[in-house]
Protein backbone atom coordinates (compact mmCIF):
# COMPACT_ATOMS: atom_id res chain seq x y z
CA UNK A 1 0.00 0.00 0.00
CA UNK A 2 0.89 3.65 -0.15
CA UNK A 3 0.38 6.39 2.01
CA UNK A 4 0.18 9.73 0.68
CA UNK A 5 -1.02 11.56 3.93
CA UNK A 6 0.82 11.21 7.18
CA UNK A 7 2.59 13.48 9.87
CA UNK A 8 5.32 11.39 10.35
CA UNK A 9 7.96 13.77 9.77
CA UNK A 10 8.63 14.66 13.82
CA UNK A 11 8.43 17.78 15.38
CA UNK A 12 7.39 20.20 13.11
CA UNK A 13 3.51 20.07 14.03
CA UNK A 14 0.89 18.39 15.75
CA UNK A 15 2.40 14.58 14.67
CA UNK A 16 5.22 13.18 15.40
CA UNK A 17 6.56 14.23 19.08
CA UNK A 18 9.94 12.65 18.61
CA UNK A 19 12.10 10.78 16.15
CA UNK A 20 11.65 7.45 18.29
CA UNK A 21 7.79 8.26 17.86
CA UNK A 22 8.64 9.06 13.78
CA UNK A 23 10.29 5.60 13.96
CA UNK A 24 8.08 3.78 15.46
CA UNK A 25 4.92 5.12 13.09
CA UNK A 26 7.24 3.65 10.23
CA UNK A 27 7.78 0.55 11.48
CA UNK A 28 4.33 0.10 12.03
CA UNK A 29 3.00 0.86 8.55
CA UNK A 30 5.64 -1.11 6.86
CA UNK A 31 4.67 -4.12 8.98
CA UNK A 32 1.08 -3.54 8.30
CA UNK A 33 2.00 -3.79 4.74
CA UNK A 34 2.72 -0.17 3.38
CA UNK A 35 5.34 0.05 1.22
CA UNK A 36 5.58 3.89 0.70
CA UNK A 37 4.35 6.92 2.69
CA UNK A 38 4.19 10.45 1.48
CA UNK A 39 5.20 12.86 4.42
CA UNK A 40 2.81 15.78 4.52
CA UNK A 41 3.46 18.23 7.64
CA UNK A 42 1.16 20.96 7.97
CA UNK A 43 1.37 24.17 6.06
CA UNK A 44 -1.39 26.06 8.04
CA UNK A 45 -0.61 29.46 8.57
CA UNK A 46 -4.02 30.13 10.71
CA UNK A 47 -2.64 27.63 13.32
CA UNK A 48 1.05 28.22 13.28
CA UNK A 49 2.08 25.47 11.55
CA UNK A 50 4.71 27.67 9.39
CA UNK A 51 6.79 24.37 7.55
CA UNK A 52 7.78 26.43 3.82
CA UNK A 53 9.20 24.01 1.72
CA UNK A 54 13.11 25.21 2.45
CA UNK A 55 13.01 24.28 6.02
CA UNK A 56 10.98 20.61 5.41
CA UNK A 57 13.06 19.44 2.79
CA UNK A 58 16.43 20.04 4.80
CA UNK A 59 14.30 18.39 7.67
CA UNK A 60 13.49 15.15 5.49
CA UNK A 61 16.90 14.76 4.70
CA UNK A 62 18.21 14.57 7.99
CA UNK A 63 14.95 12.36 8.74
CA UNK A 64 15.82 9.92 5.99
CA UNK A 65 19.44 9.63 7.04
CA UNK A 66 18.22 8.52 10.03
CA UNK A 67 15.57 6.12 9.10
CA UNK A 68 18.31 4.60 6.55
CA UNK A 69 20.50 4.33 9.72
CA UNK A 70 17.86 2.33 11.40
CA UNK A 71 17.49 -0.06 8.31
CA UNK A 72 13.67 0.71 7.83
CA UNK A 73 13.17 -0.28 4.15
CA UNK A 74 9.82 1.87 3.62
CA UNK A 75 10.54 4.39 1.14
CA UNK A 76 9.41 8.28 2.34
CA UNK A 77 8.63 10.98 0.03
CA UNK A 78 7.93 14.23 0.62
CA UNK A 79 4.79 17.07 0.70
CA UNK A 80 2.80 19.34 2.64
CA UNK A 81 -1.08 19.29 3.68
CA UNK A 82 -1.90 22.85 2.76
CA UNK A 83 -4.52 24.61 4.79
CA UNK A 84 -6.73 26.60 1.89
CA UNK A 85 -7.24 29.76 2.53
CA UNK A 86 -7.35 32.53 -0.73
CA UNK A 87 -5.08 34.88 0.81
CA UNK A 88 -2.69 32.47 2.27
CA UNK A 89 -2.28 30.21 -1.29
CA UNK A 90 -1.81 33.48 -3.12
CA UNK A 91 1.08 34.78 -0.22
CA UNK A 92 2.42 31.73 0.18
CA UNK A 93 2.32 29.99 -2.42
CA UNK A 94 6.11 29.17 -3.73
CA UNK A 95 6.31 27.91 -0.29
CA UNK A 96 3.38 24.64 -0.79
CA UNK A 97 5.42 21.27 -1.38
CA UNK A 98 3.53 19.35 -4.14
CA UNK A 99 3.75 15.67 -3.52
CA UNK A 100 6.79 14.14 -4.21
CA UNK A 101 7.46 17.40 -6.56
CA UNK A 102 5.17 16.59 -9.01
CA UNK A 103 2.16 18.26 -9.91
CA UNK A 104 0.17 17.47 -6.90
CA UNK A 105 -0.94 19.66 -4.41
CA UNK A 106 -2.31 18.13 -1.29
CA UNK A 107 -4.76 20.64 0.41
CA UNK A 108 -7.24 20.61 3.65
CA UNK A 109 -9.75 23.60 4.94
CA UNK A 110 -11.53 23.84 7.78
CA UNK A 111 -14.21 21.32 8.78
CA UNK A 112 -17.10 23.80 8.34
CA UNK A 113 -16.38 25.88 5.27
CA UNK A 114 -18.82 26.32 2.45
CA UNK A 115 -18.78 23.75 -0.34
CA UNK A 116 -18.16 26.77 -2.38
CA UNK A 117 -14.98 27.68 -0.59
CA UNK A 118 -13.88 24.26 -1.57
CA UNK A 119 -14.77 25.07 -5.23
CA UNK A 120 -13.25 28.14 -5.79
CA UNK A 121 -9.68 26.69 -4.74
CA UNK A 122 -9.75 23.90 -6.65
CA UNK A 123 -10.18 26.59 -10.03
CA UNK A 124 -7.52 29.08 -8.51
CA UNK A 125 -4.97 25.68 -7.94
CA UNK A 126 -5.38 24.96 -11.60
CA UNK A 127 -5.44 28.33 -12.96
CA UNK A 128 -1.93 28.24 -11.35
CA UNK A 129 -1.43 24.87 -13.59
CA UNK A 130 -1.17 22.08 -10.50
CA UNK A 131 -3.82 19.53 -9.57
CA UNK A 132 -5.64 19.50 -5.98
CA UNK A 133 -6.01 16.26 -3.72
CA UNK A 134 -8.93 17.19 -1.22
CA UNK A 135 -7.65 15.79 1.60
CA UNK A 136 -10.46 13.68 3.86
CA UNK A 137 -13.50 15.30 2.02
CA UNK A 138 -15.33 12.97 4.31
CA UNK A 139 -15.02 14.93 7.28
CA UNK A 140 -16.07 18.50 5.75
CA UNK A 141 -20.04 19.17 7.21
CA UNK A 142 -20.42 20.62 3.00
CA UNK A 143 -19.80 17.23 1.80
CA UNK A 144 -21.99 15.33 3.93
CA UNK A 145 -24.46 17.56 3.78
CA UNK A 146 -24.43 17.60 0.24
CA UNK A 147 -22.23 15.03 -1.93
CA UNK A 148 -22.35 16.81 -4.68
CA UNK A 149 -19.99 19.28 -3.50
CA UNK A 150 -17.91 15.82 -4.21
CA UNK A 151 -19.02 15.09 -7.45
CA UNK A 152 -18.45 19.04 -8.84
CA UNK A 153 -14.34 19.16 -7.01
CA UNK A 154 -13.93 15.37 -9.21
CA UNK A 155 -15.75 17.12 -12.22
CA UNK A 156 -13.39 20.09 -12.13
CA UNK A 157 -10.53 17.76 -11.87
CA UNK A 158 -9.76 17.84 -8.30
CA UNK A 159 -9.10 14.31 -6.86
CA UNK A 160 -10.46 13.17 -3.35
CA UNK A 161 -8.44 11.94 -0.65
CA UNK A 162 -10.34 9.45 2.53
CA UNK A 163 -8.75 9.03 5.50
CA UNK A 164 -8.26 5.51 6.53
CA UNK A 165 -9.84 5.12 10.04
CA UNK A 166 -13.26 7.16 8.36
CA UNK A 167 -14.74 3.62 6.87
CA UNK A 168 -13.90 2.19 10.46
CA UNK A 169 -15.95 4.76 12.15
CA UNK A 170 -12.98 6.35 13.72
CA UNK A 171 -13.91 10.16 12.56
CA UNK A 172 -17.65 9.94 13.67
CA UNK A 173 -20.72 8.21 12.48
CA UNK A 174 -21.51 11.18 9.54
CA UNK A 175 -17.99 10.64 8.36
CA UNK A 176 -18.36 7.41 8.36
CA UNK A 177 -21.69 7.12 6.10
CA UNK A 178 -20.20 9.94 4.19
CA UNK A 179 -17.55 7.61 2.54
CA UNK A 180 -19.69 4.56 1.84
CA UNK A 181 -21.78 6.92 -0.28
CA UNK A 182 -18.36 8.31 -1.82
CA UNK A 183 -16.94 4.92 -2.32
CA UNK A 184 -20.05 3.68 -3.84
CA UNK A 185 -19.51 6.06 -6.66
CA UNK A 186 -16.11 5.62 -6.89
CA UNK A 187 -15.32 9.41 -5.92
CA UNK A 188 -12.26 8.48 -4.20
CA UNK A 189 -8.80 8.29 -5.55
CA UNK A 190 -6.21 7.99 -2.50
CA UNK A 191 -6.22 7.11 0.70
CA UNK A 192 -3.90 8.45 3.55
CA UNK A 193 -3.56 7.21 7.28
CA UNK A 194 -3.35 11.06 8.40
CA UNK A 195 -1.48 9.36 11.16
CA UNK A 196 -0.26 12.17 13.96
CA UNK A 197 0.96 9.02 16.63
CA UNK A 198 1.35 5.61 17.09
CA UNK A 199 -1.73 5.22 18.74
CA UNK A 200 -5.19 7.03 18.50
CA UNK A 201 -3.74 8.11 15.37
CA UNK A 202 -1.81 5.56 13.64
CA UNK A 203 -0.15 4.43 10.20
CA UNK A 204 -2.16 1.20 10.29
CA UNK A 205 -4.06 1.20 7.11
CA UNK A 206 -4.80 -2.87 5.85
CA UNK A 207 -7.95 -2.83 8.06
CA UNK A 208 -9.26 -0.32 6.38
CA UNK A 209 -8.09 -1.82 2.64
CA UNK A 210 -9.81 -4.86 3.55
CA UNK A 211 -13.20 -2.98 3.93
CA UNK A 212 -13.23 -1.12 0.33
CA UNK A 213 -11.99 -4.61 -0.62
CA UNK A 214 -14.69 -6.74 0.91
CA UNK A 215 -17.53 -3.86 -0.19
CA UNK A 216 -16.04 -2.27 -2.85
CA UNK A 217 -13.96 -4.48 -4.80
CA UNK A 218 -10.47 -5.66 -5.26
CA UNK A 219 -9.58 -4.35 -7.99
CA UNK A 220 -10.79 -0.70 -6.34
CA UNK A 221 -9.25 -1.02 -3.65
CA UNK A 222 -6.12 -1.65 -5.04
CA UNK A 223 -6.66 1.38 -7.45
CA UNK A 224 -7.15 4.03 -4.51
CA UNK A 225 -4.67 2.02 -1.59
CA UNK A 226 -1.76 1.76 -4.47
CA UNK A 227 -1.80 2.16 -7.91
CA UNK A 228 -3.30 5.78 -8.24
CA UNK A 229 -0.85 6.94 -5.77
CA UNK A 230 2.29 4.87 -7.85
CA UNK A 231 1.42 7.04 -10.87
CA UNK A 232 1.24 10.49 -9.07
CA UNK A 233 4.78 9.94 -7.62
CA UNK A 234 6.53 8.04 -10.11
CA UNK A 235 6.97 5.39 -8.79
CA UNK A 236 8.41 2.19 -10.87
CA UNK A 237 6.85 -1.30 -10.70
FE1 LIG B 1 -3.35 15.72 7.96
Amino acid sequence: MIDIHSHVLPLVDDGSSSIEMSLKMLQQAYQDGTDAIVLTPHLAYPYRFINPKEKIESLFKDFQRIVDDEHIPIKMYLGCEFLFTKDDFENHFHEIRTLNNSQYMLMEFYFDCDGEEILEAISHVKERGYIPIIAHPERYEAIQIDEDVAFKAKEMGAYLQMNKASILGRHGTRAQECIYRMLENHLISFVGSDAHNVTTRNTFMYKSYQEVSYYFGSDYANAIFKNNAKNILGIEG
